[in-house]
Parts: C-alpha cells; structure tokens; sequence
C-alpha cells in the first residue's frame, strides 16, 4: 500500500521508511509523490500541526500519509519554546535558540522539560489517528555534547544519568526518546488494524492458484540462478508439489486486490523422524513485489504458523554467487535470511551449475522455539 511521508526533511523520510517499509508500505517522500507544498503549521498544539500537514497532503493524494510534528516545552517557560521550538522568538539558529532557553531559565530553579513528538496517521479511507511519545526530563546548566540537534545539547533526560542527550549515543535517544515512542505506537497500530480494501492479505493457497505461483515461480526457474531448476516443471506438477506440501505444511500466499504477488511455504527438512522439529522454507515474490517488505511479511505470517505446530528449526538453501553478484543471482536472498535473524550454518562451495556458470549455496538457519526434553511432538497441518 502507498504510503507518503509528507516532509521536506530527507533525514525523517529516511527513518520513517526503514520502519514502515517492512510493514508491507510502499513508502513515498512528499518530493517523490510530487507534492510541492509547505504547509504553514497555524495550530496551537503537535496534535493540529502534525493532524494539518498530514491532512494536507492526504486531500491532494489519496492514500496513507504521515506526518509529525515535535519540540521541546520547558514547564518554567510556560511550556515554550513548544510548538515554536524550529523558530523560537525567531532566532535564526539552533544555537541561539538554546541559548534563549538558558538565559530564560537563569536563577529558576524548575528546570523541568519535555520532549514531544506527535505523528498524525491518515488512512486511505481518510480516517486518521494521533500518536503521542513524551520524553521527560530537564534543562541543563549550559550546553554539552555535539550529537543530536535542535535543543539535545540541553536537555537531560531522566533515564539519561545526568548526561545531555546530545552527550550519548544517538542509539540511546534512538530507543529511549519521544520520537521512539511515537513510532513505536504507530508500529504497534499498524500491524493490529484490521486489513483495508486494497492491503495485502495472507491466506492459505488454494489448489486453483497453481498457475500464477508456476508463474511467479518460472521467471526465477528460467531468468536466475536463485532456484537450481532448469526446466519449468508443468501445471500438474507443481500442482502436486503444493498438494504434497499442504498434506502436513502450511503453503501461505500473499494476494492484493485480487492478485498474488508471492508465495511461502515449509517442508521436509530430511525425511527422518528425528528431524521432525526441523523444517526448510521457501519464498518467491513475484519479480515487481520485490522491495516492499512483503517476503518479511509472508516469512513473518509462515514462521508463526511454523511456531503454532511446535517447529522449532528453519533451514533455508539459499544460492549465492560464488564471487562477484551476476545478471542471474545476487546475494539478495542471503542478505535478507540475516536480516531476519537468520544465520549461516554452512557453504557449499560450487556446487550448482547453471547458465554456464558455478554457483555456490548456503545453508542457513534460525531457531523459532526452545529445544526442550521431553520433547512435545509437531502437531502437522491438515491431519
Ligand atoms: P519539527 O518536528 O521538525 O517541526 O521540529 C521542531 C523542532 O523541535 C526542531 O527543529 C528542534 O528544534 C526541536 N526538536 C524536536 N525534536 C527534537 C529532538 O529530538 N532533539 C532536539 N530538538 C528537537
């Protein structure tokens, strides 16, 4: 689903997109939607100027929006700088700004402060929703630190043992601060709202999806390297490769507006009983799918099936080019295994020959359950 970050900062389009991204959202930058617009921010709270900028932008385009709006409230200063903190008494720089605030605070013994951060989240059916991370602490004696921006070099957070925010490690502020707790309510929200006309949907396959899943499939058999297979198989064939799976895995498809855009599904790692809590996994996302978060989300919705049946081992096989990325593999499919916490458990080195070319595979592996003892045995799909 489109998404537009409407902002002209190109720092928040590149935080917000790694996070929404893999939520299965095709993420824009106002720029990018071609949206030249520079809403003035005339509210008088972050709820109305982040709520304005994104309705702003949802009136000309459409479809989801966000947009935030942040700053800094000093209890002492009758909550200034607030929602003036960019432009505060129009003081050109950051720094004088910070100053300002000093200087306002001089002989106060409140120093108390906040950090807000609202992000406003417009729906494409035009509903919208609030979400509010609030960091509290309180304004140092004078400046410290050269991390950060805006009034960090000024603030103490109460979880921050006394150091500025702009004195610690940006990973700090990066999970501690308002903005952190804005967006992870906005996440949490994201992934529980109920699917809209037009999202992504996961379900089981169906025996009458065998011929766009040989066709997603088939570019990757006939165009790259990923799978091993030379030769498409037939529609019958692999119309007996999803009934086998199906017979104890689950086989999840990803369907939007009525079209399948990739695939999921587990099997047998090594036909022997001992094996059985161990399971290989495979994915194939239709060649214009690609980039959209969607593989995490099919591995995410297939490794919780995996996990209700008392898996506990997955093993992916992953082709990787035996030296320089070529027309036909990358080293996509491997990066995107560690990304999902996945490990290496092995190389295989040469050890697939297509298109005239060796290509070299790796065994990857994660681990979804405890090993325990006794063990409770796999409760298999559709027994
Ligand atoms: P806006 O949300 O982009 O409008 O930012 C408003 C202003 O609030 C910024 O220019 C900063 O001065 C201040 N501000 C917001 N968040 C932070 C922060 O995390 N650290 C320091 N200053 C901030």
């Amino acid at each position: 689903m489109r998404l537009i970050i409407a902002t002209n900062n190109r720092g928040k389009v590149r935080e917000y997109r790694d996070i929404l991204e893999p939520l299965g959202f095709e993420t824009l930058s106002q720029e990018e939607a071609g949206i030249h617009l520079e809403v003035e921010e005339t509210g008088s709270t972050f709820e109305e100027n982040a709520a304005l900028k994104a309705r702003a932008v949802f009136e000309l385009a459409h479809c989801c929006v966000i947009a935030d709006d942040s700053g800094l409230e000093v209890e002492a200063l009758g909550g200034e700088p607030g929602i003036y903190s960019a432009r505060y008494r129009g003081l050109g720089t950051e720094h004088e700004r910070r100053l300002a605030v000093l200087e306002g605070l001089k002989g106060v013994e409140n120093r108390r402060a906040r950090f807000v951060c609202c992000i406003c989240f417009v729906d494409q059916d035009g509903s919208q929703r609030l979400f509010k991370g609030v960091w509290n602490g309180r304004i140092s004696e004078e400046e410290r630190g050269d991390n950060g921006f805006g009034y960090d070099p000024i603030f103490i957070a109460e979880d921050a043992d006394g150091n500025t925010t702009a004195s610690l490690p940006i990973e700090f502020k990066e999970h501690h601060s308002h903005r952190a707790k804005a967006v992870r309510m906005l996440v949490e929200y994201l992934r529980s709202r109920p699917a809209q006309a037009g999202a992504p949907v996961i379900r089981d396959v169906r025996p009458s999806d065998a011929p766009r899943l040989l066709e997603i499939y088939a570019y990757y058999v006939r165009q790259t390297a990923v799978t091993f297979e030379t030769e498409v198989p037939s529609l019958p064939e692999f119309g007996v490769r999803v009934s086998r799976i199906t017979a104890r895995y689950p086989w999840l498809v990803l369907e939007e507006d009525g079209r399948i855009l990739g695939y999921a599904y587990a099997g047998v790692f090594k036909d022997r009983a001992a094996y059985d809590w161990a399971c290989e996994t495979t994915v194939y996302l239709a060649p214009d799918a690609r980039r959209r978060g969607l593989g995490r989300r099919l591995y995410e919705a297939l490794e919780a099936r995996l996990g209700e049946m008392g898996i506990l081992n997955l093993y992916a096989c992953v082709a990787v080019p035996a030296g320089e990325d070529d027309e036909y593999l990358t080293r996509a499919s491997a990066e995107f295994h560690a990304r999902m916490g996945w490990r290496l458990a092995g190389t295989f080195r040469q050890c697939g020959y297509k298109f005239g070319r060796w290509y070299d595979m790796v065994w990857m592996e994660r681990f979804i359950g405890v090993h325990g003892s006794p063990q409770p045995p796999v409760r298999w799909e559709a027994q």
